[in-house]
């Protein structure tokens, strides 16, 4: 999915950095990995057109693009990230840049932890690795430091995003990989005295799909947790929660971008998500039966409203679900909305609990928040 109004050169980084996360899911052999090359190569020629050679570059943490600096979102982070890891600050393109380079350069970075010494420039290098100071070394130690929650996190958005790209490509999804992203998620809690400390440095980014449902299973393995939940129960728990808008990636890009109102046609669209999502995942072997119906039921309020229509009980987990699901939406910043404080988080759920939120899950969620907050 490409954000609306991407530069060519953040199009080069995100193809770039989807190239890194397919080699560490598969190896740089896989063929996904030519071809994002060979898009990031025809996004990068794009920038020579009165320059020999282009130059990403870390400055203050940003990093910048000849002298633009690049919006800030996932794919910019994690090429950061990358370049942090092989300590570099510096990254330089050729004008004569050929797929091979490209392919050498994605799979140097695509290796965690394995530094990469800056090399002089020469007239054959096509591609000059570089490390300046243009950050102090403290700010690097401290990016590369020992695994913490976020490089958890960041390796399994990686994985993640692969796995749900199979979606949009009408490929069955391989539950394995989801079951590690779960594992890798339930092993932070195994850490935290407190389980909503692990909730402390959940994400917002523009890549909202993917984070939002990063953010969830953390917020659903949460609920989860207080309520004494372990076992393959909480697994199937935090992957239904992965899963839970798997049908949006069936809803056009435009539609799901939109900043302004949607239409009646465009707003129909959007309410299938669900039983698309449920539609979808009912044909995956593996899926536990518990993702279809979280899919299917996670915009249903406990009172009936919101949609698609449903007379019965609501199965625990789609009650879980949509308090994280709103919970999530009103403390994230979007491009057109300013993220909430928690008072007024407070208010609003307080204030559905027993009529669209289930009362019990969502009291005692805004109670450990609370006790997180103070
Ligand atoms: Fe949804
Ligand atoms: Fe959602």
């Amino acid at each position: 999915m490409k954000p609306i109004g991407e530069s060519p050169a953040e199009q080069f980084v995100r193809s770039v950095t989807t190239a890194l996360a397919t080699i560490r899911l598969y190896d740089a052999n896989h063929p996904q990995v030519l071809n994002l090359c060979q898009q990031a190569l025809d996004q990068i020629r794009q920038q020579f057109t009165d320059t020999n050679e282009v130059t990403l570059k870390i400055i203050n943490d940003r990093l910048v693009f000849q002298d633009v600096r690049l919006t800030e979102n996932l794919s910019v982070e994690r090429l950061i990230r990358a370049m942090h890891a092989h300590d570099l600050s510096f990254i330089r393109l050729d004008k004569t840049i050929c797929i091979e380079d490209l392919l050498q350069m994605t799979t140097r970075l695509s290796r965690h932890s394995h530094k990469m010494a800056p090399q002089p420039s020469s007239a054959k290098d096509k591609i000059v690795y570089g490390n300046v100071a243009i950050y102090s070394p403290a700010q690097a130690t401290a990016s590369t430091g020992s695994s913490d929650f976020n490089d958890v996190a960041n390796e399994n958005l990686d994985k993640f995003m692969d796995i749900y790209s199979n979606i949009g490509h009408g490929n069955k999804i391989h539950t394995t990989g989801l079951r590690e992203i779960v594992s890798e998620f339930i092993a932070v809690f195994h850490d935290q005295k407190d389980v909503m400390l692990a909730l402390a440095p959940i994400r917002s980014m523009d890549e909202y799909l993917y984070t939002h449902s990063t953010n969830i299973c953390l917020l659903n393995l949460a609920q989860a947790k207080l309520l004494g939940i372990t076992g393959p129960l909480l697994n199937d728990i935090g992957i239904a929660a992965m899963l839970h808008d798997a049908g949006k990636m069936f809803i056009p890009a435009d539609i799901l971008n939109k900043q302004g109102k949607l239409d009646d046609r465009e707003w129909e669209l959007m309410r299938s998500h669900p039983r698309l999502g449920a539609q979808y995942l009912l044909g995956c072997p593996g899926i536990p039966r518990l993702a279809v119906v979280t899919a299917y039921e996670h915009h249903i309020g406990y009172d009936g409203t919101g949609y698609p229509t449903s007379f019965r009980q609501l199965n625990p987990c789609s009650y879980m679900t949509s308090i994280s699901d709103i919970y999530d939406a009103l403390r994230t910043r979007r491009a057109y909305k300013e993220p909430l404080s928690f008072d007024q988080i407070h208010a609003i759920m307080s204030g559905s609990a027993g009529k669209s939120l289930h009362p019990h899950l969502t009291h005692s969620f805004l109670t450990a928040l609370g006790q997180l907050e103070q």
